[in-house]
């Protein structure tokens, strides 16, 4: 990468397994892994804002990856463009996929694939429900890219309806427009919901399986999805319509769209109990952990291949017993971790170690040599 938050320019060549990044806080470790989740994804995991990843006072930042995947040997590069240099939105960021521009950020999904675990995951249990629609979103994107394209047409829709309803202050709107907003909405937003609710399916045994070994059989986890427009027995499209139908009053008055997959959220219970209201921090982060190993063997099973595991600070966050059962799920993954220092845990397991520090990253152990 070139440009890149606080890298001129580096290399970096991690080995196939468990790869350990150390250096003291602000060194850079977190840059490296959001280089990484920027070409699975086409976006950073922190910011919505591009062009905060392109190093100060530079009017562009590059990043390219190689990586080896059952489809071959594939190269996905990222150019990032200040505003005022790029002609338009499209030339701000650039994406290639083994040297061929991409038209859409969405054609690099499914490409390769990367599970991101940092500290704000701990708290997903805890969080707001927005943070729970992204770690089933961001799945779901990795895992049907079709569903990238229903969750952008949806969000312009949403956009558009809200930019109408909010119109409607100051002048009359046209039922017709409006309708044809709505109709969109169910159309799109009921192939959100089948997927959510799939997805959701999926992981939840995965879940309560992970939870139940955290736990040694102590604590039984229910995850399910809770969608803002209830629609069992019913066209989910019908269901949607129907909603949005009813709370067009309301909606107008309140200057936006106020029903619809963009305020669905995941319940976890254990046993009975709302773990997101009454569970223990231990218990929220325990849930948390489960149902993010569970991603990971998800898309495992899933895609038949193992995603690259990016684990950002989360060691020193977890106990002897979560840790462990961390480390065994890294197996047979691409791994890369960060610490701020050489976790005795992690070098355990035959980790490749790298010292990140003064925008350079050098290996410090022996390399293997075989
Ligand atoms: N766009 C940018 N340009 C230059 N430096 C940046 C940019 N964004 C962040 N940084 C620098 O990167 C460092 C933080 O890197 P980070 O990877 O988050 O550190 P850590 O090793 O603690 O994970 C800080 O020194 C910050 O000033
Ligand atoms: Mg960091």
């Amino acid at each position: 990468m070139n440009g890149f938050r606080s890298y001129d320019r580096v290399e970096f060549a991690p080995e196939a397994g468990l790869n350990l990044l150390y250096g003291a806080n602000a060194a850079g470790k977190t840059n490296v892994l959001e280089a990484v989740f920027l070409c699975a994804l086409g976006r950073s995991h922190r910011t919505s804002r591009d062009t905060e990843m392109i190093g100060h006072g530079l009017a562009g930042g590059y990043v390219g990856i190689e990586v080896e995947t059952a489809s071959g040997l594939r190269t996905i590069e990222i150019k990032l463009r200040q505003g005022d240099d790029a002609k338009s939105s499209k030339d701000k960021k650039q994406i290639f996929i083994d040297r061929q521009r991409a038209d859409k950020a969405g054609e690099l999904m499914g490409v390769f694939n990367v599970v991101m675990f940092s500290p704000e995951d701990l708290a997903l249990v805890k969080a707001s429900p927005d943070v729970r629609r992204r770690f089933m979103d961001m799945e779901l994107c990795q895992l049907h890219p079709a569903y990238y394209r229903k969750a952008a047409m949806y969000n312009a829709a949403l956009r558009q309806r809200n930019a109408l309803i909010k119109e409607a202050f100051t002048d009359p709107i046209d039922p017709e427009v409006l309708d044809m907003w709505n109709v969109q909405l169910a159309r799109t937003g009921a192939e959100i919901m089948r997927s959510r609710l799939e997805f959701m399916d999926d992981i939840s045994t995965i879940a309560s399986d992970m939870h139940r070994r955290l736990t040694g059989g102590r604590e039984q986890l229910f995850t399910f999805y809770q969608p803002n427009v209830p629609f069992e027995g019913k066209e989910a499209e019908y269901a949607i319509y129907e909603a949005l139908e009813a709370s067009r009053e309301e909606d107008i008055r309140r200057g936006f769209t106020s029903r619809g997959p963009h305020r669905d959220d995941i319940g976890i219970k254990l046993g009975e109990t709302d773990v997101k209201v009454y569970g223990s921090q231990g218990q929220q982060r325990t849930a948390a952990l489960s149902l993010k190993l569970s991603e990971l063997a998800l898309m495992r099973q899933v895609i038949g291949e193992s995603p690259v595991l990016l684990l950002d600070d989360v060691l020193s966050e977890l106990d002897d017993e979560r840790q462990k059962a961390l480390m065994e799920s890294a197996f047979d993954c691409q791994c890369l971790l960060t610490a701020t220092g050489v976790e005795s845990a992690v070098t355990r397991k035959g980790a490749a170690v790298f010292k990140v520090s003064g925008g350079r990253i050098t290996r410090t152990d022996q390399a293997k040599t075989q």
